[in-house]
């Protein structure tokens, strides 16, 4: 097993700052040192002089190969890890899913099929339960024996993913009783699909009418009220992609309260808006997601929310549908395009540049990127630090390079960027992921079936 030796960089961790050596042993961080302090000898040694030592991203909210709107998102597991790797993230939390009338079992044993042996990065699952009754509420024991202790439950999609308040009462209260982290798709989808059939009828059919009968209420209200259900159960909550300012409220009060009540945003509502749903030629598909873009006015509630810690991730919601043949399957009604963008390969890029931008700090970036993803999903320190004992999952990160992200040059299996043209500082150099070189100085050198499954524990905020 290679022995490499890291020089000169600084370590950037959520907790410090610190220019360091840092050995790798047996894909492992062995120790760290003040530069030059030890005559330690390595096979490789990586020079990371002004150059950042962080640890690699841990992207909690993926969806490689995800069937939706009778199409797929297109990455599949082998492309959309080496996306990530490229990106400088080194672990994916990606969601196995339920079909109605299936078992957990069934949904599990089918993403461990689809993952298995085409992973570049390591990568683990959440369970999206789409049919609670009483033998997915036992299954739910299982999984978390077996290291899967996040369930996603959707108050959005009637017919496909959605859950009535009974069902989610039911799993919330399993939850709270196996240790479980129910994270919520917050939207009254009854209500929205109300608004869209009304403005189908009408004739308003673009992309940004999406936007529109997504209306941030509804989200503040789905955010409300399973905030109060959880406290019914005793459960904690996860709320994923926070999208409008008056949801943020929620979690705030809620947070103010002392509950248990988590929050993750995705970079696509803290760099985009309703500007870009709006973009002619059908061109707004290219940001149909759910919960959707918002207008510009609320991204600073989410940056305060993430300083403030009332948001404490952000993922990328990772899931890329081609504008060509994809998302032009909703042309003439919005509604039939499928929801989700790309991402997994910018998110700490663009979080980088958000420390340019002032808008959170150094290490903040590494926590909300990197820290705070592994222990709300129990796969701290081994994931999201850099410490003795931590898997070796560590990007050199070269904060002065620029780049111009683009379909042209990003490796998502999409034909287009949602950040077109955006020029950013800050680019991956090199990515080792349990010590080996996935990335070396800007060339892949990684494989499909080098990461592997990771089990997990329960949310460590909650022990
Ligand atoms: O639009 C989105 N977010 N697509 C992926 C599925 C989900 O709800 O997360
Ligand atoms: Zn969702
Ligand atoms: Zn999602």
């Amino acid at each position: 097993m290679t022995r490499t030796l890291i020089t000169g960089g600084l370590v950037i961790t959520a907790a410090d700052e610190v220019h360091a050596d840092v050995l790798i042993e047996h894909g492992r961080i062995a120790a760290l040192a003040a530069p030059g302090t030890q005559e330690w000898t390595a096979d490789r040694v990586i020079d990371a002089a002004q150059k950042y030592v962080i640890p690699g991203g841990v992207d909690a909210h993926t969806h490689m190969e995800m069937p939706f709107g009778g199409t797929y998102a297109s990455d599949t597991f082998e492309t959309g890890t080496r996306a990530a790797a490229w990106g400088g993230t080194t672990t994916i939390i990606d969601f196995a899913i339920q079909s109605r009338g299936h078992s957990l079992r069934e949904g599990l044993d089918a993403w461990y099929a689809k993952a298995d042996a085409k992973c570049a990065i390591d990568y683990a699952f959440h369970m999206i339960l789409s049919d609670v009754n009483e033998h997915v509420l036992k299954e739910m024991d299982l999984l978390v024996a077996e290291g899967l202790t996040s369930f996603k439950l959707f108050t959005a999609y009637p017919g496909v993913f959605y859950s009535d308040d009974g069902q989610i009462l039911r799993a919330m209260q399993r939850a709270a009783g196996n240790g479980g982290l129910v994270m919520m798709h917050a939207e009254n989808g009854i209500a929205i699909d109300v608004l869209v059939e009304q403005a189908l009828a009408e004739g308003r059919t673009d992309p940004r009418y999406h936007g529109e009968v997504r209306r941030a209420l509804l989200e503040a209200e789905a955010t409300h009220r399973t905030i109060q259900l959880a406290r019914v159960a005793g459960a904690p909550l996860y709320v994923v992609h926070v999208s409008a300012e008056e949801a943020v409220a929620e979690l705030t009060q809620a947070r103010d309260k002392g509950l248990p009540v988590f929050g993750e945003t995705c970079p696509q509502y803290l760099f985009l808006s309703t500007d870009n749903l709006a973009e002619s030629d059908f061109e707004g598909a290219k940001y149909v997601c759910s919960t959707p873009l918002r207008p510009r006015e609320h991204q600073a509630a989410l940056w305060r929310g993430l300083r403030t810690n009332d948001l404490q991730v952000v993922s990328t919601d990772h899931c890329p549908f081609c504008f060509r043949g994809q998302k032009e399957l909703g042309r003439g009604d919005f509604s039939k395009i499928p929801n989700g963008m790309p991402g997994v390969e910018n998110r700490m890029d663009l979080l980088h540049q958000a420390v340019l931008d002032g808008h959170i700090s150094r290490r903040r970036w590494i926590e909300i990127a990197c820290a705070a993803p592994a222990r709300m999903f129990g796969l701290y320190p081994k994931k999201g630090t850099i410490t003795p004992g931590a898997d070796a999952d560590i990007v050199i990160y070269d904060p002065h390079a620029e780049q111009v992200m683009s379909a042209e040059t990003h490796h998502m299996n999409v034909d287009y960027s949602a950040y077109e043209g955006r020029r950013v500082t800050g680019r991956v150099e090199t990515v080792l992921s349990r010590g080996e070189l996935v990335i070396d100085r800007r060339e892949f050198t990684g494989r499909a079936g080098h990461g592997q499954y990771v089990p997990r524990a329960t949310s460590q905020y909650l022990s």
